[in-house]
């Protein structure tokens, strides 16, 4: 792909002749990738979710966004709202570079409500003639016509002494009753670090200092922090850079975890279990989570990862969000599972009950592209068994459950097209206890995997072809009974 000049990558979209936009909004609808029932870019690349919350009745969540075509540019947060977190209305760039502080992008950042108003706190990123960083947090507040009004100055002017302009994606939330906010920030020497602010009025942020971990030297970055509490634990998630894969471990580019422990916020010392990933797949990150309006913990992340090249980069966007998951603490693990409201989608139910063995089994009348498939294991004494989903005669995208190690691997070997810099086709996570169930959601390019009923997820994009459509089981030797329910996903 031809490479973009820096003037091409900061040029603001109201610079944009409208006959190249209205071809590029061409070249997109056109593309075969183009996913039903997950958030997309109408244009352009989108990557971290932003600014989510449940306001006033109704949910608005964001999404960085450069327009002008699959390459990280000049961000804005393009908006959505919505009454039921499954179907979305756009309603345009909401956040634009227009200030000197974020001249050079609207950086990620997360809504909170003050004295009944919506806010959104951000980073703003600027740079200067000699393209050095500088950056700052920004707050804007939503009027009551449902436009935005930043005000002037950056509530927080500079990272403190000792930190880097690698200082960013203020996540605000509340504690004991005061307004923090939890930022991503690396010290001068490099390493990766959480910092925490606090304000009685949101004008003025006090800088409360770092929050101690157990990890300090643990990647030169930790970018899209958040902080929220669920039955009395506090967990921490976010995404650092610059961690070796181990085994099964770190295989993306970039991480994405949690921690769950206690935050004692006058010492600022978080005491915590093992740094766990969320996903397990080859595309996730910077996720967020707000609370929904039964006040459940929903995490809503990037279907996507930096610095990676897409298929769809050629057809001038990429990426989309992942669904929303529900998060909770059983036992003291966390467990993700799809939003309840991915039911309304439902239509076409079908299910099957029967056994599987080594001979391929094309499972009739199921076959897909957008759909929602339970797969109950009920019996099973096979030594590995195999799903594939999205097949054809030349295609398939595989899932293996090898019992004797309780492993789960999705392998994209013969998925379709693939990220050109992603070198490898598998991912592989071993499950706590043997596999009972399997709910996956397949959109037009892309495949979200729970595995026992919210106990591991994996995600991914892949890109088949149209005509890739079957679903197929089989084993390496012996059988396993299996109960299926699809349903077909419309939006
Ligand atoms: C994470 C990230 C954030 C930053 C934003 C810019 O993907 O790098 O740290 O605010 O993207 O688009």
């Amino acid at each position: 792909m031809a490479e973009w000049t820096r003037e091409e990558r900061y040029q603001r979209i109201e610079d944009a002749d409208e006959n190249t936009l209205e071809q590029l909004k061409q070249q997109v609808e056109a593309s075969p990738y183009r996913q039903t029932f997950h958030i997309q870019p109408e244009t352009g690349l989108l990557n971290d979710p932003n600014g989510l919350i449940y306001f006033d009745g109704s949910y608005y969540v964001s999404h960085q966004w450069f327009p002008l075509g699959a390459v990280h540019g000049l961000k804005y947060w393009f908006n959505y709202k919505s009454e039921d977190l499954v179907h979305f209305e756009p309603q345009g760039p909401i956040l634009e570079p227009d200030t000197k502080y974020d001249s050079h992008g609207v950086y990620s950042g997360s809504a909170f409500e003050y004295q009944g108003h919506l806010y959104y706190m951000y980073t703003g990123n600027h740079r200067d003639q000699h393209w050095h960083r500088f950056s700052t947090q920004m707050i804007a507040r939503m009027k009551d016509d449902g436009t935005i009004e930043k005000f002037p100055k950056p509530v927080i002017q500079a990272q403190p002494a000792g930190y880097t302009s690698h200082f960013k994606d203020p996540k605000v939330f509340k504690k004991n009753g005061q307004l923090c906010a939890i930022l991503g920030a690396q010290t001068d020497t490099e390493f990766g670090r959480l910092l925490l602010y606090s304000s009685k009025d949101i004008v003025n942020w006090h800088f409360e200092g770092e929050i101690k971990t157990q990890l300090t030297e643990f990647g030169y970055m930790w970018e899209c922090p958040d902080y929220f509490e669920i039955d009395r634990h506090d967990v921490i998630l976010f995404c650092p850079q610059g961690i070796q894969a181990e085994n099964e471990r770190y295989r993306n580019i970039y991480q994405s975890g949690y921690m769950i422990g206690h935050l004692d916020i006058e010492n600022m010392i978080f005491d915590h279990q093992s740094f766990q990933e969320l996903d397990d797949g080859f595309d996730f990150y910077a996720p967020q989570t707000f609370t929904d309006k039964n006040g459940k913990r929903i995490l809503i992340g990037w279907m996507g990862l930096p610095e990676m090249n897409y298929p769809t980069d050629s057809e001038g966007w990429a990426h989309c969000l992942t669904i929303p998951r529900e998060l909770t603490i059983e036992k003291d693990k966390l467990k993700q599972r799809p939003l309840k409201n991915l039911e309304l989608l439902r239509t076409n139910k079908e299910t099957a009950l029967g056994y599987a063995n080594k001979f391929n089994r094309k499972l009739h009348p199921y076959e897909g592209k957008q759909y929602e498939m339970i797969i109950d294991i009920l019996d099973n004494d096979a030594t590995e068994v195999y799903f594939e989903l999205r097949s054809s005669k030349t295609e398939s995208t595989l899932v293996t459950y090898n019992q004797r190690n309780n492993k789960i691997t999705l392998d994209r070997s013969d998925s379709g097209l693939l990220p050109s810099n992603c070198t490898d086709t598998t991912r592989s996570t071993t499950l706590d206890t043997p596999l009972k169930q399997l709910q996956i959601f397949v959109d037009t390019s892309s495949i979200e995997i729970f595995c026992n009923d919210g106990e591991r997820v994996l995600t991914s994009r892949i890109f088949p072809s149209k005509d890739a459509t079957g679903i197929k089981v089989s084993t390496e030797s012996g059988q396993v009974y299996l109960k299926f329910t699809k349903y077909d996903l419309k939006v």
